[in-house]
């Protein structure tokens, strides 16, 4: 991979006191071409897309085709009505909870490292229709250990709801063989793609997933878009979390005919330079080459984990081998607390981090732990960053932690 030459094409790394960014799995930065594009349609076509029949709204509509076809072809789907865009993964997965056709008693499972937006609608809904919700050990499926979901899919459930890749350590799940797992035993899977689609080739129709989200902030794509994938046939079967304008095809003063997918998902009026922008993001990586992207990952995991092994003070969260755990590695200093870790190392070496839970609060609470620092990386660090960064990790550990 041309490190080198990918960040020619990010702002950030054309500054001179630049910070080091290792926070990509919260959003990621974004290079020229994706800032261009949004722009291009801010000056040159700045119009409504879908509706008006002048030129320049029709030159809008095949924008958001291309982008949609874009982003369908990236994750191996054939159809682009299947490829719904929301406002981010948060959305498309409430979209799932709200509209999918759940009964009272009827259960859904999930992992034990859920991110909030793949947990909280499960415990809204358990209030309000009486869904159940079971929740499997992640680090078990993590291993190849599927027995855990087995039993729990013996109990019956409608949905197995589940975290491709987690954003706490960045490990990943056998997806493939949970769905056919769960086939088999008559229930549908919606996969949290959120950290695995910026970093891994994806070929979700292979996968059979019936339903996977994720956001295009992480993967050099403008805030505030989201998409959800959906099998047809189980997307019809969703109803709308929004209604209105751009979504039926006609209306009365007493009923509303809905247009069918993707139109039906996206009422209102759409951000236009969000979806061309993330278009844009997808044929820049794919130019850059998906397959290199986990080796490349796993090289500066190995370096961090490398540089910081044998200090005593550090405890690394997720499995022993850094090529398990993708573009994240997270770790607490001992006496330290996380915020404390990150606002450090942003001070002295100007190291940006996140710290804290990372909206997956039970995962940390039932363990009686604060939360974690977490560095993530991305297409654009490399090696000597790394470096740097447990340098810094370092004079924190002997001046700071107990
Ligand atoms: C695994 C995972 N799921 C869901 C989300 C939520 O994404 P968004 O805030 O874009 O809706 C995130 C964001 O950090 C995430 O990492």
């Amino acid at each position: 991979m041309d490190v080198e030459a990918i960040r020619k094409d990010i702002p950030l790394y054309q500054q001179e006191a630049r910070p080091t960014y290792l926070d990509s799995a919260c959003q990621s930065l974004r290079p020229r071409p994706v800032v261009e594009a949004m722009n291009e349609y801010y000056y040159d076509f700045p119009a409504c897309g879908e509706r008006s029949v002048h030129r320049l709204a029709t030159e809008v509509s095949i924008h958001l085709d291309e982008a949609r076809e874009d982003v369908a072809t990236f994750v191996g789907v054939l159809d682009p009505e299947c490829i719904i865009f929301t406002k981010n993964a948060t959305e498309s997965m409430n979209l799932v909870a709200k509209g999918f056709p759940f009964r009272k008693g009827e259960r859904v499972i999930t992992t034990d490292m859920e991110h909030n937006s793949n947990h909280v609608p499960w415990v809204m809904l358990r209030e309000r229709i009486g869904l159940e919700r079971a929740v499997v050990p992640f680090s078990e499926l993590e291993e190849g250990n599927l027995e855990p979901l087995k039993e729990e899919l013996e109990k019956g459930a409608r949905l197995v709801s589940m975290v491709h890749t987690n954003n706490v350590d960045g490990s990943t799940i056998p997806l493939k063989e949970v769905v056919e797992l769960v086939h088999d035993h008559g229930a549908l899977v919606m996969g949290d793609g959120c950290q695995t689609a910026p970093h891994n080739p994806l070929d979700l129709r292979d996968m059979d997933v019936d339903l996977y989200a994720w956001s295009m902030h992480k993967m050099l794509g403008p805030s505030g878009v989201g998409v959800l994938y959906g099998k047809r046939e189980v997307l019809e079967q969703i109803e709308p979390l929004v209604t209105g304008g751009g979504a039926v095809s006609i209306t009365s003063y007493d009923s509303a005919t809905l247009l069918p997918i993707p139109e039906k998902f996206e009422a209102g009026l759409q951000n236009y330079a969000g979806i061309i922008g993330s278009g844009a993001a997808v044929r820049y990586l794919r130019k850059v080459g998906m397959e290199e992207v986990p080796e490349h990952e796993h090289r500066l995991n190995r370096v961090l984990t490398e540089e910081l092994s044998g200090v005593e003070q550090l405890s690394r969260l997720g499995p022993e081998d850094p090529d398990r755990r993708g573009g994240i590695f997270s770790f607490n200093l001992k006496g330290m607390l996380p915020h404390d870790v990150a606002m450090i190392v942003d001070e002295i070496g100007g190291f940006l981090i996140r710290s804290g839970m990372h909206c997956v609060h039970p995962y940390f609470t039932s363990r009686g732990l604060e939360g974690c620092a977490r560095a993530s990386f991305y297409i654009y660090n490399d090696e000597e960053e790394m470096r740097k960064f447990a340098a810094a990790v370092r004079y924190l550990a002997e001046n700071f932690a107990d």
